[in-house]
């Protein structure tokens, strides 16, 4: 652990905000594995950088082959992975910039710390940056029929040992901002519509 190690003062996110004349955020969606966060994710993300807007989605392909390849799937794994993504749409949101998260985030825990280390403003950090909650709600039925990549099916023959929903927790969040029940009749338009919307009317989507 690093000690004598201090903040050093800068450009205030109050005056990047106004430069970029963009402010910064994090939208962390949660779900099954299979339950659609990196399809909405996608269209999110080009929806925003279509409205100029600086939008950037942190997921597997980026954070679990690169930054966090050491990690398994363990509970402690997880949690660090979870950890190590927050810190890093924190950056993204400090920069400005829009992150958009897409992991299954399993742990109820782990994204309330998620939260925290975004909305509670630390002495350098004037006002906590907003954190926003998509539950991509899906029964775990539809998910498993799903089965995109063949892993329900691998965990219901124990070839997977940890597999959320099957042998592994998967904690519902109890008061996200969104809520999006994917179930098969969802267009994906409508799924980023419905955050949009949210944006807007909190204001998000200006400086
Ligand atoms: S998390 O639990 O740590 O948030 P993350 O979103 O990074 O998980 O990775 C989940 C993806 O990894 C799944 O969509 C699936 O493709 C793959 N995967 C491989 N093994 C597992 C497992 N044991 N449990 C869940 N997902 C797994």
């Amino acid at each position: 652990m690093a000690t004598n190690i201090t903040h050093h003062a800068g450009i205030t996110r109050k005056e990047r905000n106004d430069l970029r004349k963009q402010q910064g955020f994090t939208i962390w969606l949660t779900g099954l594995s299979a339950s659609g966060k990196s399809t909405i994710a996608v269209e999110l993300e080009r929806q925003l950088l279509a409205r100029g807007l600086h939008a950037y989605r942190l997921d597997g392909d980026n954070v679990r082959f690169g930054l966090n390849k050491d990690l398994g799937f363990s509970d402690a794994d997880r949690t660090e992975n979870i950890r190590r993504i927050a810190e890093v749409a924190k950056l993204f949101a400090d920069s400005s910039a829009i992150a958009i998260t897409s992991f299954i985030s399993p742990f109820l825990a782990d994204r309330a710390t998620a939260r925290q280390l975004h909305e509670v403003p630390t002495p350098n950090d004037e006002t906590g940056l907003p954190f926003i909650e998509v539950y991509v709600d899906v029964d775990i039925k539809v998910a498993e029929e799903r089965d995109p990549k063949g892993l329900y099916k691998k965990a219901r023959a124990g070839i997977i040992k940890e597999f959320t929903g099957i042998n592994s927790p998967y904690e519902a969040p109890e008061n996200p901002e969104i809520r999006i029940k994917n179930d098969n009749n969802l267009k994906i338009e409508d799924a980023a519509k419905q955050i949009i919307d949210y944006l807007e009317s909190k204001q998000l989507l200006k400086a």
